[in-house]
């Protein structure tokens, strides 16, 4: 069966924008929030309303679909067989809750492991990028332009810094010399908008050292459709189904950059 993956975009936009106006409506209450896996990891109500919501309306519509989410969808999820949506109701839990800006709703759609659909919802900025698989990517519905080349004197990386902080290798080409031979770096906090920025030419790297799927699923879908290059640090395809690290980076640049994080293992929180 051969989906109409336009409408079904279509669709999946319409509840994404009124899951942004949940989460824009929800900043003027005082919000429950509660810490997850270590004392910095935090989760309010609307994380778990916004993906019930968009799951809720999923069932209903494509009852035969899998989903995905970071709160409590599909954690059993052992395939990429069929058509699996990947979704982070609030990517930058932490923005939403310290600075009400700079989160997003994050959605992907999935089919026998190929990315179709990518959504990710910039909501205070109101800004959308979306993409179809081989159709391009879009900010607000203006095509984005192909990645062009860019070397790493005049780059601009997106890399949070406390991973910076933590690095004990002496022996290798380290994180903290990449740093110092690129322009400058930026660190937005939220994991989807940085993929978007870089799907878009506001980054020309993005560098992160332990992600889940339902945080660059819908990033991956972008990137592929300007040509930037997306791979784990091990110069892998990241996995759908599991965490991964992930070097996102203009043709130009990836394969210098690898070099700096090549056979880091991550680090955890
Ligand atoms: C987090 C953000 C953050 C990244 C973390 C993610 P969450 O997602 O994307 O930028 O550094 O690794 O877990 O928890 O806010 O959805
Ligand atoms: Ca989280
Ligand atoms: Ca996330
Ligand atoms: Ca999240």
């Amino acid at each position: 069966m051969s989906e109409n993956w336009k409408e079904i975009k279509d669709i999946a936009v319409k509840w994404v924008e009124d899951a942004g106006k949940m989460l824009k409506e929800s900043l003027h209450n005082s919000l429950d929030i509660k810490t997850k896996s270590n004392p910095n990891d935090l989760v309010t109500e609307m994380d778990y309303k916004v993906e019930r919501f968009l799951t809720e309306n999923i069932e209903k519509r494509f009852p035969q679909h899998k989903m995905m989410g970071e709160e409590e969808a599909g954690k059993n999820i052992g395939s990429t067989d069929g058509i699996l949506w990947i979704i982070d109701p609030i990517d930058g839990t932490t923005n939403f809750v310290h600075q009400k800006y700079n989160f997003a709703i994050s959605v992907a759609v999935v089919k026998d492991g190929v990315g179709k659909i990518g959504i990710i919802y910039n909501v205070m900025q109101d800004e959308w990028f979306t993409a179809i698989e081989g159709e391009g990517a879009y900010i607000n519905g203006i095509r984005l332009p192909m990645a062009t080349s860019v070397d790493l004197p005049e780059a601009i990386i997106g890399l949070n810094g406390r991973w910076l902080a933590r690095e004990k290798r002496i022996d290798d080409k380290s994180l903290h010399e990449m740093v110092r031979k690129s322009r400058s770096v930026r660190s937005y906090g939220t994991a989807a908008i940085e993929l978007a920025f870089a799907a878009c030419g506001r980054l020309d790297s993005y560098i992160s050292f332990r992600l889940s799927p339902w945080d660059y699923a819908a990033g991956l879908v972008l990137l592929k459709e300007v040509g930037m290059v997306v791979t784990d640090f091990q110069n892998k395809q990241p996995s759908l189904l599991e965490q991964s690290t992930i070097l996102v980076a203009r043709p130009s640049l990836h394969e210098e950059l690898l070099s700096y994080v090549y056979n880091h293992n991550g680090f955890n929180h």
